[in-house]
């Protein structure tokens, strides 16, 4: 990894450039700092796509954007032409470039993107905040995804950054949530955060799930850990016709078991990102005050700090959210 100058790029037509202010760390940008992801990243390459800041210079057609803006960028660009797209799934186009992984991101401090990825941020949300704004998509769009209806029981597999904004944008829909983490700092940090958490090492959690459900089972159940463990509880927890959301990305084939989904009439759902009504969503409920954001956020570095949050987080350390100051 190299932290240096990099030469900013001008506005071309239908792009703006930003001023980035904080862009947090993703378990992605881990993937590529270890080499995961060198089948993919073309070297040298800028990383980082959950940010907040304020547009330096607009180009042309440029959709109103106006310098002074503060905005979130919804880091994707569809191709608008293959099936995916054709189909209204512009989200997960078959080509489609993250902007981040694919072309540069916004680890840098000033950042040029298509204007029609821009979210405009509401004045009571800091720019700090702001950051979280990419991740609580994500949550959205799987929430929404898996049906969550108010007083409904789910179980969220994982309480990573994703698992607990999954569970706290579940709950926000009035759903009872069950966590499971076995990350002893993260088990901690959900139940400081008012959630209900168990360690799946600790607990019997078929015996503690139908017990909170009066022997049903759960009406949801994200999978948000990545761990082949839960891949394989996942069926045992939920209900008769009960939603199973993949959000986790599994490098390698799970056991699944299949019988559990004939035998109950399961249904499975993949979760991808997030459509532009889920960072509506996201922003909403963030800037309402629903979401608690800032003890997710577990410290705020310069971009030169950025090597030793790699490592950290690498090391397994206790953090949740880091934040990396890229102006100002
Ligand atoms: N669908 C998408 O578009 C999308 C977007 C962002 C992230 N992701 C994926 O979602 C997953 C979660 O992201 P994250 O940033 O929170 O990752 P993370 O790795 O920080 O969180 C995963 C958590 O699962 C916990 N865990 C491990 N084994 C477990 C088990 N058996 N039971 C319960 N918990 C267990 C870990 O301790 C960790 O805290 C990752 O796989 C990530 O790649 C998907
Ligand atoms: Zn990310
Ligand atoms: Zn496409």
């Amino acid at each position: 990894m190299q932290i240096g100058a990099c030469n900013p790029v001008a506005p071309g037509p239908g792009q703006v450039q930003i001023r980035v202010s904080h862009c947090g760390i993703c378990g992605t940008d881990l993937h590529i700092f270890l080499g995961h992801m060198d089948h993919r990243v073309r070297m040298p390459q800028v990383i980082g796509h959950e940010m907040s800041g304020v547009i330096e210079s607009a180009g042309e057609n440029a959709a109103g954007w106006r310098p002074g803006d503060r905005v979130t960028v919804r880091p994707l660009d569809a191709c608008g032409e293959c099936p995916a797209c054709r189909a209204g799934h512009g989200h997960i186009c078959m080509k489609l470039k993250f902007i981040g992984i694919d072309v540069p991101g916004a680890l840098q401090t000033l950042w040029t993107v298509p204007a029609h990825t821009l979210h405009h941020l509401p004045p009571n949300l800091s720019l700090e905040q702001s950051a979280l704004i990419e991740p609580i998509a994500v949550a959205c769009h799987d929430v929404r995804l898996g049906e969550v209806k108010p007083g409904e029981f789910a179980v969220v597999q994982g309480g990573g950054p994703i698992g607990l904004l999954v569970a706290l944008v579940a709950k926000s829909e009035g759903a009872r949530v069950l966590v499971t983490e076995v990350n002893p700092f993260r088990l901690q940090l959900a139940r400081n955060l008012g959630l209900d958490a168990v360690n799946p090492l600790e607990t019997d959690l078929v015996a503690r799930v139908e017990e909170e459900t009066g022997g049903a089972g759960a009406d949801v159940v994200f999978e948000v850990s990545g761990a082949p463990a839960a891949a394989e509880m996942m069926t045992r927890l939920a209900r008769t016709r009960g939603r199973i959301v993949v959000v986790a990305i599994f490098a390698q084939p799970a056991k699944v078991d299949l019988f559990r989904f004939f035998w109950r009439e399961l249904r499975l759902c993949g979760a991808r990102v997030y459509e532009p009504e889920d960072f509506d969503k996201a922003i909403a409920l963030a800037a309402a005050g629903r979401i608690p954001l800032e003890p997710i956020i577990s410290k705020v570095i310069p971009l030169d700090g950025l090597q030793g949050a790699f490592d950290e987080i690498e090391r397994g350390g206790e953090v949740m959210k880091i934040l990396v100051r890229c102006s100002g």
